[in-house]
């Protein structure tokens, strides 16, 4: 199991820079790396470690201070790292600090980034509703559960996902989940996730006899949407799994729920994932919607990463949409479930309002049950407009922007770098629209 720990500092003043490198399992080690920052930083902001990939005692370590000298921060320091035992040094993209404002919480730069945060996964049994079902009483699901996690803690960037050997038992209760929702699918899924799923199990092996690999499906998406799944233990915390969005990765479990109710858990798995999530993210337009709510998240205040989990809850997890004037649903968590796929679209006792973010960050929800209110968007392109207008309501010194081809964010914290992307843009717009005034011609 990885070990996580963190320490942050008070607000920084002027510039921050952040450094990540791994210390070999030595006594001592990291302290006396620690006292070589000392000389070329004013203040240490952020320490964090965790066990490395190799299972020797390794840390991975993150570090962010404010630099004294920032010419000398990356030769003179870097340097010092190296020469006293810290392997593969890299310093992370500078990081703009607006005194005028707090403190801004460390996010990941590149999507390697990913790596240092898995570890902290929600405890459902904190929860006194969901700690009394039954997979919390089974020590044997427990055991097995525990063992698939671990697998995927050791998952790296880059990496293959290692597929998961299931057995009948769990076979069994995905070929149960698998044939209730496909039933409803025709009448109440959305036609972006009908059209995904009738090829996924075609092209993807989806089908009732065989739970579908994780490395399957994400070559899949990487073709159509640039989308990448990636193993978790279970469910991260709000403001690590939204960043993951950021980089088109999409972290699945791989677990299964527990035999003995097969059409409903609070908890993500691997049902939830496949039948739910993964053919929506082939969808271009969801596609953006979802890296939409990354990308605000980077960054933002605590106060925003609640509000961003909500608009997140309400639509990627439990969304609907109006199609030809009938809803349809479209969030993993109907998809996944035949029992709340009924609910959301048939019960009258529910409220279904507009797509408003201003309105759903501010709604309730119980992680545990069926929800009471839902909302739609006219459209997935609607939907982005209104959450690009939403998020430029969060105070931030700075915009972030992926880029697929180092797979890390460009950070626009100045008016050179703004300027130059605007460049980028100009010109692509202007390409598009002669091809307009072209294809009008003929
Ligand atoms: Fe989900």
């Amino acid at each position: 199991m990885c070990t996580r720990e963190t320490y942050c500092g008070s607000k920084p003043e002027g510039r921050t820079m952040s450094l990540l490198f791994t210390v070999e399992p030595s006594s001592g080690a990291l302290a006396k790396l620690l006292q070589l920052v000392e000389p070329y930083s004013s203040s240490l902001l952020h320490v964090e470690s965790r066990t490395a990939e190799k299972a020797d005692g390794s840390l991975d370590v993150c570090l962010r201070c404010t630099p004294k000298d920032e010419s000398n921060w990356s030769n003179g320091l870097q340097h010092q790292l190296q020469g006293n035992g810290a392997i593969n040094v890299r310093i992370l993209p500078e990081e703009s600090s607006d005194t005028s404002t707090n403190t801004v919480p460390w996010f990941p730069r590149r999507a390697s980034d990913l790596d240092l945060m898995m570890s902290e996964i929600y405890d459902f049994t904190t929860d006194p509703d969901a700690a009394k079902l039954p997979e919390f009483q089974d020590d044997a699901y427990q055991k097995r559960r525990k063992f698939i996690s671990e697998q995927a803690s050791k998952y790296r960037h880059g990496q293959p996902i290692i597929p998961i050997d299931y057995n009948e038992e769990e076979t069994q209760t995905w070929r149960t989940v698998f044939r209730e929702v496909t039933k409803l699918y025709p009448t109440h899924a959305c036609r972006q996730h009908n059209k995904a799923f009738n090829l996924m199990k075609s092209s993807c092996g989806y089908s009732e006899d065989k739970i579908p690999d994780l490395e399957g499906a994400s070559k899949f998406l990487q073709e159509r949407t640039g989308f990448r799944l990636r193993p978790v233990a279970g469910q991260l915390t709000p403001r690590d799994f939204l960043s993951t969005l950021a980089f088109r990765v999409f972290c699945c479990t791989q677990y299964i729920r527990h035999s003995s109710n097969p059409l409903y858990t609070p908890e993500p798995d691997v049902c939830h994932e496949i039948l739910g999530h993964v053919p929506m993210l082939s969808d271009p337009a969801f596609a953006e919607f979802t890296q939409e709510i990354g990308l605000a998240c980077l960054g933002a205040p605590d106060e925003f990463i609640e509000k961003l989990s909500t608009l997140y809850w309400f639509t990627i997890e439990f969304g609907i949409c109006k199609e030809a004037g009938e809803m349809k649903a479209y969030g993993a968590g109907l998809l996944s479930s035949f029992g709340e796929m009924k609910h959301a679209i048939e019960s009258s006792e529910v409220q279904r309002f507009p797509f408003h973010p201003p309105t759903i960050t501010e709604q309730k929800y119980s992680l545990v049950g069926y929800q009471n209110t839902y909302f739609y968007p006219e459209s997935f392109e609607d939907a982005v407009k209104r959450v690009r207008q939403y998020v430029a309501s969060i105070p931030k010194p700075f915009h972030c922007r992926y880029n697929p081809y180092t797979e890390g964010l460009e950070v626009m914290s100045n008016r050179e770098g703004v300027t130059r992307s605007l460049c980028e843009i100009e010109t692509e717009l202007e390409r598009l629209k002669k091809l307009v005034g072209k294809l009008e011609v003929q």
